[in-house]
């Protein structure tokens, strides 16, 4: 496709998208491919989004990568019970409200994370006989869906209510104990009556490929769907590492909950490692989605891997620096967007980390990652804070601003990376007093 004709689809779409969803930014004004996660999803008619946690949204890179790149948020633990309803009948919003503002007034999707939940449950809801639980379980959907009507594209009502492994059995858990199989119906019948707008689903993990848990929530819902008791969708919370990696059958499993007439969502995903092994992971899960018409969108569990509630794994789009990392370009090519300098699929990542340390300097270390394609070169800039200044380097071909500040670095010979490989060039900064850390400028590859 031409770019002229690639730009004039892009805008066509994105108008579409933005009249569709009314609301959600599809399109930043300039008639070229999306280059932002949300954009990107937006022509394909979904959503991305990221879990988010309202004590960080006061830190700038943080809320400027979530502004700029989803269009959905799902607090990440802010809705649960024990954050909204510590104490029977008192009812605490703050931290919510405060992510659900954040998302409104920048045109965010909200997805409600969650009513009915084993985990992070206050310890009064366990000490509860059979006729008050249903009770205090129906009091507490009515009051959070009600706080926040209107507000919400998808609820997860019941989350994770079925045990890992062969069984197919149901969890053991207050509400399943005291109330059986009828829980879960209940809640959804409560929610429905609540807010009937809001999309119901039914979440969970290790049920992304079709395996003894997904046969019982597929029964589940094929049952719901039969009764004519409420359901909408079915979110699959996607958390996946090397002991358990993205499954084989996982469009095939979306396309077989799809087919009983509810939405899917990717709700929660993340993938721990990194490189090319991490990036291809993810670009398997968006194809997945895209392939399923009605996989409605992707989130996320997080934005950046250092508040990634499983860190060590460094399982997200971002480092800990807020760089993109070969994962997000893998995704945003699978989205069908491209990266802002980034010639074709040629997309290179950067990250900066602090090496040896004496009174007066400091030495620097940059690692180049190159995105989903092999690449021939790169390019990035590195930025001191005068007074500082950078004496050497090593491992690159430094050119510079007049001002001296700005270092912009190239390999020294060949720049050829495979598609996820990296090379990292180092640097010493005379602090001169001022030991603020190097800035990174993008990288740019071709
Ligand atoms: C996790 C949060 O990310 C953590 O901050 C919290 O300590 C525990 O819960 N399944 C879910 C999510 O549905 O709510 C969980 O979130 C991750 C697993």
């Amino acid at each position: 496709m031409s770019i002229a004709s690639r730009a004039r689809g892009a805008l066509t779409l994105g108008l579409a998208a933005v009249l569709a969803t009314a609301g959600v930014t599809a399109l930043s004004g300039t008639a070229r491919a999306a280059s932002t996660l949300g954009a990107a999803a937006a022509e394909k008619g979904r959503y991305f989004g990221a879990a988010v946690a309202a004590n960080h949204l006061g830190e700038s890179a943080y809320a400027t990568t979530l502004n700029t790149e989803f269009n959905s948020v799902t607090p990440e633990n802010e809705m649960k019970w024990d954050a909204t309803e510590s104490t029977r009948g008192s009812f605490t919003y703050g931290a919510a409200d405060q992510i659900v503002s954040h998302a409104q007034s920048r045109g965010m999707k909200v997805r409600g994370h969650t009513l009915v939940w084993h985990s992070q449950l206050p310890g009064w809801v366990g000490g509860l006989a059979a006729a008050d639980l249903r009770t205090a379980m129906n009091n507490h959907i009515t009051q959070v869906m009600t706080h926040y009507k209107g507000k919400i594209h998808s609820w997860d009502v019941v989350n994770e209510a079925f045990q890992d492994g062969g069984s197919g059995a149901r969890r053991s858990s207050p509400f399943q104990d005291r109330l059986g199989n009828g829980f879960i119906e209940e809640a959804f019948r409560t929610a429905r009556s609540v807010d009937p707008a809001a999309k119901l689903c039914y979440n969970d993990y290790n049920t992304d490929g079709v395996n003894a848990k997904s046969n019982a929530v597929y029964n589940l819902v094929k049952d719901f769907k039969a009764r004519g008791v409420p359901i909408d969708c079915v979110g699959f919370q996607s958390h996946f590492n090397s002991a358990s990696p993205v499954p084989g059958d996982y469009q095939a499993n979306l396309q077989r909950f799809a087919d009983l007439g509810v939405d899917v969502q990717i709700t929660e995903l993340d993938i721990e490692g990194s490189g090319s092994a991490q990036a291809t992971g993810y670009g398997n899960v968006v194809r997945a989605c895209l392939a399923v018409s009605r996989c409605t969108g992707i989130t996320v569990w997080g934005v950046t891997d250092k508040y990634s509630w499983r860190a060590g794994g460094t399982p997200l789009l971002f480092d800990g620096n807020y760089a993109r990392k070969a994962a997000y370009t893998s995704v945003l090519t699978a989205l069908g967007g491209t990266s802002p300098g980034g010639g074709g699929s040629a997309a290179c990542t950067v990250t900066y980390a602090k090496a040896e340390e004496w009174s007066d300097r400091f030495n620097g270390r940059v690692t180049v990652t190159a995105g989903s394609s092999a690449i021939s070169t790169w390019t990035t800039t590195v930025t001191v804070t005068s007074p500082q200044k950078i004496s050497t380097t090593w491992n690159g071909t430094p050119t510079w601003d007049s001002s001296g500040n700005v270092m912009t670095m190239k390999p020294n010979g060949n720049g050829s990376l495979a598609a996820g490989a990296s090379t990292s060039f180092g640097f010493t900064v005379m602090t001169n007093g001022t030991t603020t850390a190097p800035r990174l400028g993008g990288c740019t590859a071709s």
